[in-house]
């Protein structure tokens, strides 16, 4: 947990809510910030309700992908997660996410919970052993089977090669629940939301058929054993899925208290990709388990770049880091949940972000606000008046003012965020009409209106103070400081949720105190430039110590691979190499990359193009003219974004790199043999 908790009441009985627990391969980006930002408000609005919340969120640390990465980097998969998760925390942190329980699949508690879920399936018979031969997406950790998967083998998921495995493997008996499921999916329409994909589920998965499921891996170990056959690691969604349940204590403590006051969770919150897993596998786990099934699993949309989903690969990540250190974090949860419906792909943009930030928040929010505690200061020596004389305008406001959070309500419990935040805002531009409408400006400046303008100010007062409750779960900083300006932070601590479906609850007297802007309204063009340069130069950063680690790593391989003799080859062998004297006609720096240099060279008839790992050795300008060795028949590669075709030949030694050449003038073009 690493924010002060709010006061938990309690005592309208329990709710628990997940996040999926993420893979720590790489930095986490925006969209994973959306889910457990989504679930934070979720879970604050819950407190303020009087729930007893459990918020479970947590990292997926096994599978042959992190060992794959852990190994790129040099180093064993724990210490690789371990500095992996801390990193996550601190995005949390930093996020003021309030979690409750934060679970490492790493973590002794989980191990043991899975062990016991995996004995407990195998002594019910829906654990056997058997044999798998099929495809596997190892980015993705999935089966396929041959007719799943797109053209070229690719994952249908992912659209990257999936790779053909045969291994003795445990099988989980999944076909045996499929009319179950079926059946549950009819009685307990909330296990698969929103509807269109319930229906996918059901139209794409379910009905056409279930086969078992292997549930264990040979081929690599990081993971957890199975209890009774250790050469078999269990199967990482098996073991992901579980820590709903394990984190609670359960199948590692005899009775889990935890596990008996939470369970079944009230909502899982993911994103569609990964619904599959949470409405048919864990479902049927759960049911051969004998044990009850999660009320609500949802499947919210992705948040795209462009056409695409953000991915490391696709080079189109955006972090949050940038956003919360230039706008706040309550502006980033407001873009967030505002501007996406939630359920349905939407495109994150910059301009989209900063149009919502300065026509929602400093505009129509921050001007209000400003306004107001302005005009009492002005008019009425900064203390607050109470109302006096109506009229039918003020009721429209009033009206709409107290209806909302029961509307609110509604729409948090569909998980509808962005029409919530809709509702609540047409409160805000209700008043900043209402400004308009009675002029309090004009009222001034007639000692009879007095009335009239205490009333408005007034109204407008109330208003914001009920905007101030409602925003709360999503905006805390702001919420905050609005009752701060209106006066009411000693209220602030006791104004409740109830105190949004009324008027009248500012005390005589209040004095108002005006404050900062609560948000800077931005110049848009100007703001534009720096957000992309600034978030440029946060994912450099980002890439530059990825990058770093792995060449450290690269370094070492170099060096052992050097000292190391390697295995004994034929002349056929060493015939597949097609080594040329080659002369460097032009060469200069790689635009991405400091450690590169791309080279031209001239082979024979032939100007071929070869990025080399020779800058710390050579300068651009010492290359030009130089007589190489080049190999010619290496498969050719981007690096960085350039392509290279083939490489020229280099020894190492004493820390210091030298180039091979001939000792005659032969020309370019001659083979070496
Ligand atoms: N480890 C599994 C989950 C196991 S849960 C038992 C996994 N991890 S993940 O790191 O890949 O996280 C996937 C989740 O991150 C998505 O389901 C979603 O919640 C969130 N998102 C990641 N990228 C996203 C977008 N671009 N848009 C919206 N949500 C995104 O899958």
């Amino acid at each position: 947990m690493c924010q002060e908790k709010q006061k938990t009441k309690g005592n309208k009985g329990t709710f628990y809510i997940t996040t999926p627990i993420y893979y720590p391969s790489g930095k986490l980006h925006i969209g994973h910030t959306y889910t457990t930002v989504a679930s934070d408000v979720m879970s604050r609005f819950k407190r303020e309700m009087g729930y007893d919340v459990k918020f479970l969120t947590g990292t997926d640390e096994h599978g042959e992908k992190i060992q794959t990465t852990a190994k790129a980097y040099g180093m064993e998969p724990k210490a690789y997660v371990d500095q992996m998760v801390a990193d996550i925390k601190k995005i949390w942190e930093s996020m003021e996410i309030s979690y409750d329980i934060f679970i490492r699949t790493t973590d002794e508690i989980h191990k043991k919970g899975v062990q016991a879920i995996f004995q407990q399936l195998y002594d019910k018979g829906d654990i056997y052993k058997d044999e798998y031969e099929g495809w596997y997406c190892t980015p993705c950790e999935s089966f396929w089977t041959e007719t799943q998967l797109e053209e070229g083998h690719k994952c249908p998921d992912c659209h990257r090669e999936a790779h053909l495995t045969r291994e003795e493997a445990y099988f989980f008996r999944l076909s045996k629940y499929q009319d179950p499921l079926i059946q549950y999916y009819e009685d307990h329409p909330e296990i698969c939301l929103p509807e269109s994909r319930k229906r996918e589920m059901l139209n794409n998965f379910l009905k056409p058929g279930l086969e078992d499921l292997c549930v264990s891996r040979t081929s690599f170990d990081w993971g957890i054993p199975v209890p009774f056959d250790e050469k078999h690691v269990i199967y990482v969604w098996l073991d992901a899925l579980s820590n709903y349940i394990t984190a609670l204590g359960y199948g590692s403590q005899e009775n889990p208290e935890l596990y008996n006051q939470y369970w079944p969770a009230d909502v899982h919150l993911m994103a569609k990709e990964i619904v599959r897993f949470h409405t048919i596998i864990w479902p049927a786990m759960l049911m051969a388990l004998e044990l009850p099934l999660p009320k609500k699993v949802f499947g919210h949309g992705w948040i795209l770049f462009g056409e695409d989903k953000m991915s490391k690969s696709k080079g189109n990540i955006v972090y949050p880091e940038p956003f919360i250190q230039r706008y706040g974090i309550d502006a980033l949860k407001y873009f967030l949940l505002r501007e996406f419906t939630f359920g349905q792909d939407g495109n994150f943009t910059n301009t989209l972000f900063l149009q919502r930030y300065n026509s929602d928040l400093a505009n129509d929010l921050g001007n209000l606000v400003s306004r107001t505690v302005a005009m009492i200061e002005q008019y009425n020596e900064g203390i607050l008046p109470a109302a006096k004389a109506k009229e039918p305008v003020d009721d429209e406001l009033k009206n709409l003012a107290i209806s909302t959070a029961d509307q609110v309500e509604a729409l948090i419990d569909e998980l509808q965020f962005h029409e919530a935040l809709e509702q609540i805002w047409k409160i805000v531009r209700r008043s900043n009409k209402y400004i308009d409408e009675t002029t309090p400006w004009i009222l001034s400046k007639d000692e009879s209106q007095k009335d009239r303008l205490d009333t408005v100010l007034n109204y407008l007062a109330e208003s914001i103070r009920i905007v101030s409750i409602l925003i709360k779960s999503f905006m805390g900083h702001t919420s905050a400081e609005i009752q701060k300006q209106l006066g009411l932070q000693d209220a602030s601590t006791s104004l409740t949720w109830e105190d949004a479906k009324t008027f009248d609850k500012i005390p005589a007297d209040t004095k108002v105190k005006k404050g900062e802007a609560l948000f800077k309204r931005l110049k848009l063009e100007q703001e534009a430039k720096e957000l992309a340069a600034a978030n440029e130069a946060y994912a450099r950063k980002i890439l530059k110590v990825t990058d770093a680690k792995k060449e450290d790593k690269k370094e070492d391989n170099k060096e052992t691979a050097a000292s190391e003799p390697k295995e004994e080859i034929t002349i056929d062998d060493f015939a597949k190499i097609d080594l040329k004297v080659a002369v460097v006609k032009e060469a200069e720096k790689h635009p991405k990359a400091d450690r590169l240099l791309v080279l031209q060279l001239q082979v024979g008839d032939e100007i071929r193009q070869v990025v080399s790992g020779i800058a710390q050795d050579y300068t651009p300008e010492e290359l030009v003219g130089k007589t190489v060795i080049y190999l010619q028949n290496l498969k050719p590669i981007k690096l960085r974004g350039v392509k290279s075709q083939g490489m020229i030949m280099a020894a190492e030694g004493d820390g210091k790199l030298g180039l091979l050449t001939v000792d005659k003038d032969l020309p370019d073009g001659s083979s070496v043999s």
